[in-house]
């Protein structure tokens, strides 16, 4: 994994105006910004709506003239994301965190929405595996910016490719002597990462791996996100294989708002 950047980095949020918003998905948007900021594959911006939240997203399109996140309307701060217009503001800090390493012979497993901080890493990689997976269709993204990529697509319902879960496909992919892969990167929902860990630790693969956690300063003062003794907003958000092996909340537990230690079941319910 790379340190985190410095170049063109801000800790103060800077008011940008929305240059763009792509519809990606039935609930899902990307919203672009003409500005440049320096960003490594798997970092991530904090969003703030004033009066409403700041939360962090994982910058899903970058070049150097300028970048985009995409969002899913799930919840207060998203869906209040969601009926923003071009042209109104956003405050925007950062980029954070550490990057995913470029490595050939990959493999990608995402799910969901889990797709957009691996996005910028995709874009780097010479023609990585893509393995991608949603509960059904409507909730896949990138369908067209990645119609031309070596991609294997399922969904639990079938609704779309082939039915059943991401993991499944990981483990006959790697199962198969023939297939050469040197390293799996991975983002989405815990359950599925914890999986991807399992048959990569089976298999011998390397794995590195994009974790979400509640996030309030972003750069390491709050303590919100720690994630056992690690610091998920600069030690993170991706994690290897060696440290995700030492992490026994990884796959179990989380902290809420108020810095409570809970199983993920609860974490997703209380928020
Ligand atoms: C490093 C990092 C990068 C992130 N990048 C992105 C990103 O690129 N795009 C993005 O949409 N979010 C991303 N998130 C999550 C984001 O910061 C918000 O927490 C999340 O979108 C929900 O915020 P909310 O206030 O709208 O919903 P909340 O009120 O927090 O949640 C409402 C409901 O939605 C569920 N929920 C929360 N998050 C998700 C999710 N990701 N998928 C499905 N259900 C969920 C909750 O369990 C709850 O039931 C990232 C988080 C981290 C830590
Ligand atoms: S969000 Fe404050 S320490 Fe990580």
């Amino acid at each position: 994994m790379q340190n985190q950047t410095e170049l063109c980095k801000s800790d103060i949020p800077r008011m940008l105006e929305i240059a763009n918003i792509v519809q990606e998905g039935k609930s899902q948007k990307s919203f672009f910004f003409k500005h440049s900021i320096g960003c490594k594959p798997g970092q991530f911006v904090m969003i703030w709506i004033p009066g409403i939240d700041e939360k962090p997203m994982a910058v899903s399109y970058w070049n150097k003239k300028e970048f985009a996140f995409t969002s899913q309307a799930v919840g207060k701060f998203t869906n209040a994301l969601d009926k923003l217009k071009k042209g109104d503001k956003l405050g925007i800090r950062g980029p954070y965190g550490n990057s995913f390493s470029i490595k050939n012979d990959a493999c990608i497993v995402a799910g969901g929405v889990g797709l957009s901080s691996l996005s910028t890493l995709i874009d780097a990689l010479k023609n990585p595996l893509l393995i991608y997976g949603a509960r059904s269709r409507e909730h896949l993204i990138y369908l067209k910016r990645y119609k031309n990529k070596n991609i294997v697509i399922s969904t639990d319902d079938g609704s779309f490719g082939r039915k059943g879960f991401t993991t499944d496909i990981l483990a006959e992919f790697l199962g198969n002597q023939k297939n050469k892969v040197e390293i799996v990167y991975t983002c989405g929902p815990e359950i599925m990462m914890k999986k991807v860990f399992e048959i990569c630790q089976r298999q011998g693969v390397k794995l590195e791996a994009s974790l979400e956690r509640m996030m309030k300063c972003g750069f390491g003062v709050c303590g919100a996100c720690m994630v056992n003794d690690k610091i998920a907003c600069i030690d993170g958000p991706i994690f290897n294989s060696r440290q995700l092996a030492k992490m026994l909340d990884f796959g179990s537990f989380a902290r809420l708002k108020s810095g409570r230690k809970v199983s993920l079941n609860e974490y997703h319910s209380a928020h």
